[in-house]
């Protein structure tokens, strides 16, 4: 097994291992990669869904996704990201991370971490980026990290009760509706997180899931969050990717965001699966 940085920022490249093996102290090799270096890429894998499930499985219990019409068949453990449409309809999740984010920040116990495995890849577009929180906090002037310190932000999964996410006039009708049905309530969590494991400080908002900061004026609350939002992306902290067939990344969503970058031209396929490791409650 050999270890390669892929950026400045954040990253790492391992080589030399099939996942649908891996245990033992591969997996401890893995599990101490990630907490040092965020985000892992791996080459050229070949996994059935069990094999998938059960490589996520060494690193906590999986989450089942709130958007169940988009859960692979006979395994929930899997959510589908996918532009194929069959019947006039797409199959995964179309429009899956189209603004920065972390899994699931908009639930009480938000997930540990995400791998997401490319079956599909288009010859053009479909791109991610992830961008280092603990970098970003850390370059925070003193005095926003003072004035942010304690504070707490609102996040909600409904596109809708956001008013930094577009939504296209063909989405407004049936698309309200099942986000209504199926978004928790409110989720409140530390602005700043304590990473559980490395005990490093995290910045942990994002333009996607967050929509409000706790105790504070509503127009003050967006200045300081569009803020944050610019801040959180400077080019140094961020890891562009561009997928091979049979990638499998895995990062954390404790101190990352990330971004699809999307732009596939008509008519190209991207087909992706996803597992979700829950995490724990935010402090
Ligand atoms: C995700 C996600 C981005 C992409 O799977 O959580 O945000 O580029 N994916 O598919
Ligand atoms: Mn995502």
């Amino acid at each position: 097994m050999q270890i390669s940085r892929l950026s400045d920022a954040l990253g790492v490249e391992i080589t030399g291992i099939d996942l649908a093996t891996a245990a033992g102290p591969e997996v401890d090799a893995i599990r101490d990669a990630f907490h040092e270096h965020q985000l892992i890429v791996f080459r050229d894998q070949k996994l059935t869904p069990d094999q998938h499930i059960a490589f996520s499985r060494h690193f906590g219990e999986h989450e089942i996704h709130i958007s169940k019409k988009f859960l692979l068949a006979d395994h929930p453990e899997i959510l589908v990201l996918s532009n194929r449409k069959e019947k006039g309809e797409y199959i995964g999740v179309e429009n899956a991370g189209d603004y920065w984010h972390s899994d699931l920040s908009y639930m009480t116990r938000p997930s540990l971490g995400s791998l997401l495995y490319a079956l599909e890849v288009p010859p053009e577009g479909g791109d991610t980026e992830w961008a280092n929180q603990y970098a970003a906090y850390e370059t925070l002037p003193g005095k926003t990290r003072k004035r942010i310190d304690g504070l707490n932000a609102r996040h909600t999964f409904n596109r809708f009760r956001n008013p930094r996410v577009h939504i296209p006039d063909h989405a407004k009708k049936n698309e309200k509706q099942r986000y209504e049905k199926i978004s928790p309530d409110d989720a409140i969590h530390p602005i700043v997180r304590t990473h559980p494991v490395t005990g490093r400080k995290a910045l942990y908002v994002s333009p996607r899931f967050t929509i409000g900061i706790e105790d504070m004026p509503d127009d003050e609350a967006q200045a300081l969050l569009d803020e944050l939002f610019a801040h959180m992306i400077r080019p140094e902290f961020i890891y562009h990717h561009k997928w091979r067939l049979g990638d499998l990344l895995f990062w954390d969503n404790r101190c990352l965001v990330h971004l699809a970058c999307r732009g596939i031209p008509e008519g190209q396929i991207r087909h992706m699966h996803r597992t979700t490791v829950s995490g724990d409650v935010p402090f």
